[in-house]
């Protein structure tokens, strides 16, 4: 269908990677850790270029995120996927409930449900549509996703919690950075950073408040609860006050994620979150005032500032416009989300993605499908 499109030399972005993970890592960061020579890579976690890289990390995000000084960062390997686990395990007492609105937030309700000594309930509602986070019931853990990224939908609001018993927790891996939240209200505040953090896959990045560190410590107790050795808070923690992690990590990625923390904090939590807001008008502008597209999230207060989530008139068939757009080398990674199986761009806002290379995605977009006549 869009086999002769050829894309104007004047709209071609600066930079193809528009996905939303792994997402854009900038060159200039790359070069960085490529100059780090002999001096970082290639020597050991436990000596201190690598421990005073990872203490950067650490109060780098204190210093974006304004931490409370009491809460802990804390570091580790296997990303949001194993940290489901390490919360179900070694964080929920009795039962945990999930608010769940995409392939994420259910895949975290179905790692907890799996376990047989603890009780899980979803809250759900259909894909396309959001969902705030409510205190209810006997749960001593709620689970949020700040930002499902499976759909674009972004949570507007995360309640204080008013039983002293219960924990928060929030799976920020592709919203972190970029939707504020308050952290009073939260005790476990999570992600990956391969999305606004722009690394690579593979670590997980933890935040805890002393509630959440008490209870890790209260479980472990059990001893009639098994719990294995890599997924014990205990060492996450005790690792992260000495700035390492329980088992070798990926040192480039612990560089890069600093790299990036460095560049975000030049600007502030603030200007990071009106640009991302910025991008995000261009977008759903967009998307509204062509006839031919749609935002898929149709709830404004839902829409996201991270990711966004547009589909397309079935007569396009987008298969062949990515394509098409991957072999010029022009944009990559705009596809919907695969299990969706809609006609739809899913793109991403985060910190490295500029306005005007989205702006120039927008053209190209417009005049592939309306060129067709
Ligand atoms: C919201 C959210 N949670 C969890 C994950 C899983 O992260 P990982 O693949 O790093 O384990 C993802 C991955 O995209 C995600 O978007």
């Amino acid at each position: 269908m869009f086999d002769n499109f050829i894309v104007p030399k004047n709209l071609i972005p600066s930079d193809p990677r528009f996905g939303v993970g792994p997402s854009l890592i900038p060159v200039e960061a790359l070069e960085a850790l490529a100059k780090t020579g002999p001096n970082l890579l290639g020597t050991s976690h436990r000596k201190m270029p690598v421990r005073n890289l990872v203490k950067e990390v650490q109060n780098g995000l204190r210093t974006y995120f304004k931490l409370p000084d009491d809460y802990e960062v804390i570091l580790g390997n296997g990303g949001a996927t194993f940290f489901w686990d390490m919360i179900g395990l070694g964080l929920v007492q009795k039962s945990s409930l999930h608010f769940v609105c995409g392939e994420f937030s259910d895949k975290w309700y179905r790692a907890h449900y799996n376990i047989p000594w603890i009780q899980a309930k979803a809250i759900k509602v259909p894909f396309g549509e959001g969902i705030n986070p409510v205190e209810a019931g006997e749960h001593d853990l709620i689970c949020c996703t700040l930002n499902e990224t499976s759909t674009g939908v972004q949570l507007s609001n995360i309640p204080q919690l008013n039983n002293p018993q219960t924990l928060m927790a929030v799976d920020a891996t592709s919203g972190a950075g970029q939707i504020k939240v308050d952290f009073k209200n939260i005790d476990i505040y999570y992600f990956s950073p391969q999305k606004v953090f722009a690394s690579d896959g593979g670590l997980y990045i933890a935040i805890m408040s002393p509630k959440a560190v008490a209870r890790a410590e209260h479980i472990q107790k059990d001893k009639s609860r098994f719990i294995p050795e890599s997924l014990k808070f205990s060492h996450a923690i005790e690792n992260g006050r000495n700035n390492q992690t329980y088992n070798t990590p990926s040192i480039a990625n612990i560089f890069l994620l600093n790299e990036q923390i460095k560049l975000m904090n030049k600007l502030g939590e603030e200007k990071v979150i009106l640009e991302a807001k910025r991008k995000a008008e261009l977008m759903y502008g967009w998307a509204e005032e062509k006839p031919y597209l749609s935002p898929y999230i149709k709830n404004p207060e839902f829409r996201s500032q991270a990711v966004i989530t547009v589909d397309v008139d079935p007569k396009y068939n987008l298969g062949d416009l990515t394509r098409i757009l991957r072999q010029q080398n022009v944009a990559v990674d705009i596809d919907g989300y695969r299990k969706l199986d809609r006609n739809q761009f899913r793109i991403a806002l985060f910190h490295n993605v500029t306005y005007d290379n989205l702006k120039k995605l927008t053209q190209i977009i417009s005049l592939a499908i309306e060129s067709l006549g």
